[in-house]
């Protein structure tokens, strides 16, 4: 059984453990965070996290996050972390996470969440594809990743 809640304090093990499992030059430019790095810190606070349990383990976290801090771009939420454990993949658990992202922003008055994803990422844009996410902007060979030019797909949900 597939569950979303809120993350806690006390999820910060097993999400440092999603993430490290989970990073690849395929799915982020940034480079890897050295061991260790812990998952919640000033920038990352449970509230902003939304965590999928499948049958009652931590199986993968959404992140939801502002846009820019200013009144122009209040209406709008920005989905900037979406991982699962990579022996629970392909059970529906990223599209439960961000359904759950899409209702919580929702909640929080937003009217449109947009995302970024690295173009050769297709589980990833296939996820936000089925969950209603459409294709506003290329930013073409954005990213030079492991000598090659890399584009960002910029995508967005209206909740209008
Ligand atoms: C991308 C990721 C979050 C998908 O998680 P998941 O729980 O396996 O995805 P779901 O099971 O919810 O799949 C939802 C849809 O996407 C499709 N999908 C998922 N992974 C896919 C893949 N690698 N290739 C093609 N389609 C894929 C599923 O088949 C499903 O489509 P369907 O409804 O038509 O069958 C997961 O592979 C992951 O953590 N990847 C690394 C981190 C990452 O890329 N994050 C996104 C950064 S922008």
């Amino acid at each position: 059984m597939i569950t979303t809640r809120p993350a806690r304090e006390d999820d910060e093990a097993a999400l440092a453990k999603i993430d490290e499992r989970t990073w690849t030059p395929a799915v982020s430019p940034a480079p890897a965070p050295p061991a260790g790095t812990p998952f919640f810190d000033d920038g990352t606070r449970p509230e902003d996290v939304l965590v999928a349990e499948h049958d009652g383990v931590v199986a993968g976290y959404v992140r939801l996050g502002e846009g820019f801090g200013v009144p122009a771009h209040r209406h709008v939420r920005v989905l900037d972390g979406l991982a699962v454990d990579p022996d629970r993949r392909r059970l529906g658990i990223a599209g439960r996470l961000v359904e759950a992202a899409v209702a919580e922003a929702r909640r929080r008055g937003a009217r449109k969440v947009t995302l970024r994803v690295l173009g050769p990422n297709a589980g990833a844009r296939r996820v936000y594809e089925r969950c209603g996410f459409v294709v506003e902007g290329v930013l073409r060979g954005e990213f030079r990743i492991d000598g090659a030019d890399v584009d960002d797909v910029l995508m967005a949900r209206s909740l209008a």
